[in-house]
């Protein structure tokens, strides 16, 4: 039962009752460019307003009591992309924590970043270190960046490291696991996604979460990521609510 969604008019003619809240929830923010272009603008206009979207979900989701939201914010792939937008996207997010920051304060949401910080400009990526310290301890929602990340890059970094520990003998090769490999994610001490959500009509994961997403339930909206609000959030949930997760088993 979520007393928010019974209070709130829009969702009335729902039953509530037989809604399930998911924990976590991870969204792959895509068409901001296709949005900007469909309005004559420049693909940056779509950057921008997309953190609107960025704000409703985050308020949203937090109303609704879920524990984890990821927000794919920036790829390995995305550095390609022409030097002025990847430069735009960096200062975006530094506005954006500038401007959240009371926010996370006062709803008690803590940071995280998955990628790699170390490849993020140095001005924002002290910003970004300052506020995941900052809230390290809350934990009513957290919101999970991924910025430059890659599942794949995710996975290389992963087998790296669970190598070294077998050449110096910490650990064996008998010892691999399920558990052993999430151990050594960005995802380490973050719950497996129930739902994973794009955005703009595309049908893929492209890299996104590949270890994580095994048993995750996927829904895809052909909304584009600057127009996505809490209704099209709520389709998600409708849909996820009607699926039965077997994990293999039957039920
Ligand atoms: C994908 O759309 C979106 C991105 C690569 C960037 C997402 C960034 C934001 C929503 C704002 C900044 C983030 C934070 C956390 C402040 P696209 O550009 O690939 O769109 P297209 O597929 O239509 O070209």
């Amino acid at each position: 039962m979520n007393s928010f969604l019974k209070r709130n008019p829009t969702y009335s003619k729902y039953d509530i009752d037989a809604l399930k809240i998911p924990s976590h929830v991870a969204i792959i923010m895509d068409g901001n460019g296709r949005w900007a272009k469909a309005r004559g603008k420049r693909r940056i206009h779509g950057h921008a307003q997309g953190v609107k979207s960025i704000r409703a979900i985050l308020d949203f989701a937090g109303d609704l009591k879920i524990t984890h939201l990821t927000l794919w914010a920036f790829s390995t792939d995305n550095w390609k992309r022409p030097k002025y937008e990847v430069s735009f996207l960096m200062n975006l997010l530094e506005k954006y924590i500038d401007n959240e920051k009371a926010n996370f304060m006062k709803n008690r949401i803590r940071l995280r970043i998955l990628g790699n910080l170390e490849d993020i400009p140095v001005k924002v990526r002290k910003k970004l270190k300052t506020l995941i310290e900052e809230t390290k301890d809350f934990d009513k929602l957290n919101l999970n960046i991924a910025l430059s990340y890659g599942g794949r890059e995710e996975l290389i970094g992963a087998f790296k490291n669970i190598s070294d520990k077998i050449v110096s003998g910490v650990l064996s090769r008998d010892e691999i696991d399920d558990h052993v490999i999430k151990s050594h994610l960005f995802t380490a001490d973050i719950p497996d996604p129930d739902l994973i959500i794009r955005t703009s009509g595309e049908f893929r994961l492209s890299n996104f979460f590949i270890w994580q997403s095994a048993y995750s339930e996927l829904f895809f909206s052909t909304v584009f990521w600057p127009d996505f609000r809490p209704e099209h959030f709520f389709e998600a949930l409708l849909h996820y609510s009607q699926r039965e997760r077997r994990f293999g088993g039957i039920q």
